[in-house]
């Protein structure tokens, strides 16, 4: 099986040669990279990256923020340079502004101010910082720049932190395999496995990214999943799992279930009505609210809004990010609730016919109510494809 670095951009220079000189565009594009490894190992923390160069632009170091409550980027990438009088003049660059505040480290502004370096270029900002940080480091003659290069790679670092941070709720993916006309699973049920190996693996790099897996009643019937992560490094990492079961219907299946051979039970969440009684099977169940607020075209027996469950995710399960797994009932309501950010579509290149389709809950009247979707990537994996969009 040929092997892939998943989101990898081009390795440019030589990060581990001192001496290397790198642009102002390189050294950031190899700080993104660095950002990239703390990747899953983060959260609630957005991943960070740092590369600092002496005053004639050369390599000095690199780092990253590898865990959350360990060192961050600038501090890690600080610490492996042992002749400290090589910053004199320096350059700093590092994907998102540095932190003023003590939190669980003290805040690297003021452990960057104590080193002469000349200027520091961030990629981006964090909310409600008022970059408190930047102009700290100003005030202390540090010139500072805000990178003009590699923008969207910046935001997609932190998108999940920024969104559930500005907006109090988590951030939602779609996480769908199809094959190119849009199945899912076969009329039987069947779905397994529509992707080759290498897509199904990679999606497990994607898992790794999320806090929590959220999948609709069906799919926890008919495909018993384990949704845990069988990559490493992740292979320990522990993954929460939201189920929408509006009815409460799925308890007595759910303690006899592959997810629960994987995780702990309080891991789990079942999302239920709020007529549902509490079970006393220990099961977290979290009741919702019905909605009334939805179209008269759907059937509203069940429903319940998608943004309030959002909100108590964050809020209560410090959820910062969920990943939506199906099926299909489950994907066109996100769609409809216009409550989801972002899309990845695994497509295989097969023609499956009639079946599930993974939007066929979706309806609109003209075809100006489509959903036009932004910064579309396509990315081959083996003989598959996959789509990412933003909403
Ligand atoms: N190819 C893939 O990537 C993939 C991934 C996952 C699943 N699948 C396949 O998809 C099929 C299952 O899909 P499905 O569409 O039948 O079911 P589903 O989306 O898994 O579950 C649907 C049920 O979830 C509950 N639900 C979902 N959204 C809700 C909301 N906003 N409010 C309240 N309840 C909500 C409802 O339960 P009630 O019925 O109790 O109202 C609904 O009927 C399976 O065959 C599975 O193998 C394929």
């Amino acid at each position: 099986m040929k092997t892939f670095l998943p989101w990898s951009l081009k390795i440019i220079g030589n990060p581990g040669r001192d001496n290397v000189v790198l642009s102002p565009r390189q050294a950031m594009q190899l700080a993104i990279k660095e950002a990239e490894k703390g990747f899953g190992f983060v959260e609630p923390n957005p991943p960070v990256g740092c590369v600092i160069l002496d005053s004639e632009y050369r390599f000095l170091s690199s780092g990253f923020h590898a865990k959350y409550g360990g060192d961050h980027a600038e501090v890690s990438a600080l610490k492996k340079i042992k002749d400290k009088s090589r910053l004199k003049g320096g350059h700093v660059f590092i994907t998102l502004e540095p932190c003023h505040h003590k939190g669980k480290t003290p805040p690297c502004s003021l452990e960057l101010a104590k080193y002469p370096i000349q200027s520091l270029t961030y990629g981006t900002e964090e909310p409600f910082t008022n970059k408190k940080g930047l102009n700290y480091l100003c005030e202390k003659g540090i010139d500072i720049v805000r990178s003009i290069d590699f923008q969207k790679e910046l935001e997609a670092l932190v998108a999940p932190f920024k969104f559930a941070t500005l907006n109090k709720k988590s951030f939602v993916s779609l996480k769908i395999a199809s094959s190119l006309d849009g199945t899912t699973a076969l009329e039987t049920g069947e779905s397994q496995w529509i992707t080759g190996e290498s897509a199904r693996k990679h999606a497990h790099f994607l898992r790794a990214r999320y806090s929590a897996i959220l999948i609709g009643f069906n799919t926890l019937l008919k495909d018993n999943p384990q949704l845990n992560i069988r990559v490493e490094p992740f292979k320990k990492k522990k993954n929460k799992v939201v189920i929408l079961d509006p009815e409460g219907k799925s308890f007595s299946f759910l303690l006899q279930s592959n997810l629960l051979k994987v995780r702990a039970l309080e891991d789990v969440i079942v999302c239920c009505l709020d007529k549902v009684k509490k079970n006393t099977l220990g099961i977290n169940q979290l009741s919702l609210p019905f909605t009334s607020s939805h179209s008269k075209s759907v059937n509203i027996k069940h429903r319940f809004s998608l943004s309030p469950l959002l909100e108590i995710l964050y809020r209560e399960e410090q959820i910062q990010s969920v990943l939506v797994e199906g099926g299909a009932f489950c994907w066109s309501e996100f769609l409809r609730q216009k409550a989801a950010q972002k899309l990845y579509l695994y497509m295989a290149p097969k023609i499956i016919g009639k079946g599930l389709r993974w939007s066929d809950h979706f309806k609109i009247g003209n075809l100006s109510q489509s959903i036009n979707l932004q910064s579309l990537k396509i990315i081959p994996i083996e003989d598959d494809y996959l789509l990412e969009v933003s909403f």
